[in-house]
């Protein structure tokens, strides 16, 4: 009989076993994995670049701005073409940035407020304009139990979740694929033009027996803002649009539409857009899942009162021991702790965090003092967004989604 430690065990099992499952497109997020989504081999596997230090170093200097903690923190950790964006910056050439919702809630959650003030942070540091895509006609082709009416009042509560992120609203425009269709369609028609069913097929997993002529349809709608030519009506610059870049910040999900967009850029005579992707914000349950609408236990809301948090988070998925001895001995796991992810992408403080992370490791802190800083750390953010967004009225929202010319 062969005696090996669990560990060896482990390390054999793993080499004869296959690589556990990993779904990522922009339907579905999951593994198999108890250590969550294999984020390297996503890179490998859609051939973006890993976001390095000499890039950052290069960020920093040019713009004079610390990084985000997103970015020193690896939470956006891979890119496509980010340096032509620094170029473009270097050479005082503008761009724009682009991002979107889909409205399926009536409140974001919190994995939505990491693009968003991504975003707004690129917003202030390079002052220039934000394109915030809402697809109503996304969600209605793709979640059937939501009829319209439902989804344009989602629409509406979101764009003011949005508004409460702090956008400058002379340089953003957010925009209903509903209401703006006429402002992207002949960049659409552009791109249908172009588009063949069969890559519908097989970048997005479409089931030729099933899928609607609504989805087929849609991903030429997510890409068109990822062209400059869309903005024509509202952009205003004194050089050719086809040579505007585009950067846009979204996790790693959304990928796929803009790997399409960026094939088809020659034959539009445009640029490929340029991207920055992060990982995903955990769902409460664990890290095999992102924080996702579908799952309205496993997340929080940015609509979520001070003790709905306080349960939420008392619940989630905790990477300590099963007794505080046995916790004090060997320490916790922080990378399957959901307590100390929320904290690594919610607390700005790094040297509190390491105090966390350190902590835990070594068994100082137990899973009850994570829980309490990271319920902390969420209440006050979620109560500064409401605050916010109480201020918001029809007059505000006009100055973001009414037609306006935009410098750029
Ligand atoms: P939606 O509404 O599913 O998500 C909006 C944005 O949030 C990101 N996201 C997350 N990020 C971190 N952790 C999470 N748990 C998490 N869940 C969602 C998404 O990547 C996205 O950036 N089809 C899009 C809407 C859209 C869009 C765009 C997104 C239209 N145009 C351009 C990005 C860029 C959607 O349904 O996103």
């Amino acid at each position: 009989m062969i005696e090996e430690s669990d560990e060896q065990l482990l390390q054999m099992l793993q080499q004869i076993l296959p690589p556990p499952e990993q779904i990522v497109t922009p339907f579905e997020v999951k593994t198999s994995s108890p250590n969550g989504i294999d984020y390297d081999r996503l890179v490998k596997h859609f051939g973006t670049s890993l976001i390095e230090q000499n890039l950052l170093e290069r960020f920093e200097k040019l713009t004079k701005q610390k990084a985000h903690r997103y970015l020193r923190r690896g939470i956006y950790y891979c890119h496509r073409d980010f340096e032509k964006i620094l170029d473009s910056f270097e050479r005082g050439e503008k761009f724009y940035l682009y991002t979107g919702r889909g409205p399926s809630s009536k409140s974001i959650h919190l994995g939505h407020l990491v693009p968003l003030q991504f975003c707004k942070y690129l917003q202030d540091v390079f002052d220039v304009p934000v394109v915030i895509q809402i697809t109503d006609d996304e969600k209605l082709f793709f979640k059937p139990n939501l009829d319209y009416s439902d989804v344009q009042s989602m629409a509406n509560e979101n764009i003011k979740d949005i508004i409460a992120v702090g956008f400058n609203p002379e340089k953003t425009l957010i925009f209903k694929n509903g209401e703006w269709m006429g402002t992207l369609y002949p960049t659409v028609m552009k791109i249908q033009s172009k588009l063949q069913a069969k890559q519908m097929i097989s970048v997005f997993g479409f089931d030729i027996d099933t899928a609607t002529v609504g989805q087929f349809a849609f991903p030429a709608v997510q890409m068109a803002p990822s062209f400059a030519m869309c903005f024509e009506n509202v952009f205003e610059c004194d050089v050719d649009l086809n040579s505007v870049n585009c950067l846009i910040p979204c996790a790693i999900d959304q990928d796929p539409y803009f790997r399409v967009s960026r094939d088809l850029a020659p034959k539009l005579h445009s640029q490929k857009p340029c991207l920055l992707h992060s990982k995903f914000l955990p769902s409460l349950a664990g890290i095999g899942e992102k924080m996702s609408a579908s799952n309205s236990e496993s997340l929080i809301f940015l609509s979520d009162t001070p003790p709905q948090i306080k349960k939420k988070i008392g619940k989630c998925f905790s990477g300590g021991q099963v007794t505080v001895a046995e916790h004090r001995e060997k320490g916790g796991n922080i990378e399957t702790d959901v307590a100390y992810n929320l904290l690594s992408v919610f607390l700005e403080d790094d040297e509190l965090l390491s105090h966390y992370k350190n902590g835990y490791i070594d068994g100082s802190i137990l899973s009850g003092e994570m829980k309490q800083r990271a319920i902390q750390t969420i209440q006050n953010i979620v109560s500064d967004f409401q605050k916010e967004r109480n201020k918001i009225n029809d007059t505000t929202i006009a100055k973001f989604t009414r037609f306006k010319k935009i410098q750029l």
